[in-house]
């Protein structure tokens, strides 16, 4: 515990999706980096100058930095922290059965951390926890010479460096100012907006900010089946209401929803958190089911364009990470979608391109392969999941002459229903019209019952 704490040297705590990437970018800065990873494999592989997960980019940072000896893996929190004007705490914070954020290991992070750390140090916590969290961290650890602040991280999986290099905003929140000043000054340029706050607003930035998306998402896709109920199509909606700078395009790409590990997690611990205040947030438990009605009505689109049965069908279903660009499979919409399918009897083929070996474990009754011509070989349907652009790119004329059938469930709207249905396929969607299948109402429903597929049960 001897020396000064210099704001030269940071700690981050977990070596995970934010923990890792923070730490290279503030590496990159210029910052001398520790990494306090519990997990033997991470370690190893950072301090091979490898990232762990996949992430666009990581790997080229972490060889650089690592190799300039700016960014060190340790197993002890002494070595970590040790002289470090700022440890960052970026453990998981996963739910428990009944919704809550399981603060575990942010107890045991911070718990090793105060022991060790020098006096002056921040504990910046960037792990998304509940209103209050941080303050009570702050009376739990009994070091009067440690300040605590929030420090709510908001990068995107698959563009994490970009978030990281050049962070839409920085929120600090916290009881001591100079503390928040320090670690705000830690990210971002000075052009990049930022808000110093208290440490439970900052709290509920995080958590208001994920919820405010995720109900976003969920809105669209609520309107989505309105289109499908009316003959409207949802892009040109979403386009259209998207150009309100109020509104906003973003976030309002219907489809399969919301994934992931921290939206569905987020979403839940806001509306339990809440709930413990006296409230109930009935915006956030609509929101809910909305996204899990969208993962339903996915498998009775199947369900129903196979004819009502998926007894003995063979399925391929193209993506399985919660989104393109990542092997998250965290809360991974294919996960339910194909144990639906598995429980009506279908017989499941699925790829993606990075997420085979995480999606292992999670499919047990899956094929999984990694040539999608491969997984769409004899199929009778096949289902996108996940818009990675090399399902967008496929020869769909070569796709549908390996099929068996000639169904394909489109769950993001990514393809090109006009070339497939030119190629002989029944092309379906979220809330656009199906393509190759005859018209005789107006309207995508009416054009659904006319292929023998009715319209679907809505809830
Ligand atoms: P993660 O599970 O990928 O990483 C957490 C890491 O911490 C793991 O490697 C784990 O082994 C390590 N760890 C746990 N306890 C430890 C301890 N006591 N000492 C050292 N290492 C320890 O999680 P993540 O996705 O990086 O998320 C971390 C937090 O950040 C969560 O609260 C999450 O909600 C929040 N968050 C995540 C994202 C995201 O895109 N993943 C974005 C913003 C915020
Ligand atoms: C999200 C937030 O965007 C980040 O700001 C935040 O830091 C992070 O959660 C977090 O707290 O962990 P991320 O989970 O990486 O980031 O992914 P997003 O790009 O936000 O997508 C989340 C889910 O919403 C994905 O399943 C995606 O397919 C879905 N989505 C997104 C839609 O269904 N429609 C859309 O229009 C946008």
């Amino acid at each position: 515990m001897a020396g000064e704490a210099d704001d030269g040297v940071v700690c981050v705590i977990g070596a995970g999706y934010v923990g890792l990437v923070t730490a290279a970018g503030l590496a990159e800065r210029g910052r001398e980096v520790r990494v306090v990873e519990v997990d033997p494999e991470r370690r190893a592989a950072v301090s091979a100058g490898r990232a762990p997960i996949h992430e666009p980019g990581l790997d080229q940072v972490l060889s650089a930095v690592v190799g300039a000896g700016r960014l060190r893996a340790v197993e002890s929190m002494g070595e970590g922290v040790a002289g470090a004007g700022i440890v960052i705490v970026a453990v998981g914070t996963p739910p428990t059965a009944d919704g809550e954020a399981d603060l575990t290991q942010v107890h045991a992070a911070v718990d090793a951390a105060v022991e060790h750390a020098t006096p002056r140090a921040v504990v910046a916590i960037k792990s998304t926890v509940p209103p209050g969290t941080t303050r009570s961290l702050a009376r739990r650890c009994r070091r009067e010479d440690l300040a605590f602040v929030m420090f709510p991280e908001f990068l995107r999986e698959g563009s994490a460096l970009e978030d990281i290099r050049n962070p839409s905003r920085v929120v600090v929140g916290g009881d001591d100012p100079a503390a928040v000043g320090r670690v705000a000054a830690l990210l971002g340029d000075p052009d990049t907006p930022r808000l110093l706050c208290d440490s439970v607003s900052a709290e509920l930035i995080k958590y208001g900010s994920n919820a405010f998306l995720a109900t976003k998402i969920s809105f669209i896709n609520e309107m989505a089946q309105l289109c499908e109920l009316t003959g409207a199509d949802v892009e040109t909606v979403a386009d259209g209401m998207g150009l309100d700078p109020r509104i906003g395009r973003s976030f309002l790409s219907a489809g399969l929803g919301w994934g992931g590990s921290c939206f569905p997690k987020d979403v839940r611990a806001l509306e339990t958190s809440a709930g413990y205040h006296g409230q109930s947030f009935w915006l956030l438990k609509a929101a809910i089911e909305v996204n899990s009605q969208q993962r339903r009505r996915f498998t009775a689109k199947l369900l129903h364009g196979l004819g009502g049965s998926l007894e003995g069908r063979r399925i391929a279903i193209l993506g399985l990470a919660f989104k393109p660009f990542t092997d998250d499979m965290r809360q991974a919409p294919a996960v339910d979608v194909i144990h639906q399918l598995e429980d009506l009897g279908a017989e499941v083929v699925a790829t993606d391109p990075v997420a085979l070996e995480p999606a292992r474990p999670l499919l047990p009754r899956t094929t999984l392969v990694g040539d999608p011509y491969a997984a769409v070989t004899d199929a009778d349907a096949v289902g996108l999941v996940t818009e990675w652009p090399d399902y967008r790119d496929l020869d769909w004329g070569r796709v549908l002459g390996l099929m068996r059938g000639r169904l394909v469930v489109d769950g993001r709207n990514c393809l090109d229903g006009a070339s497939i249905a030119g190629h002989g396929g029944a092309y379906l969607s979220v809330g656009r019209r199906p393509r190759g299948l005859p018209r005789v109402l107006p309207g995508a429903a009416g054009e659904a019952v006319a292929a023998g597929v009715p319209p679907l049960p809505l809830g």
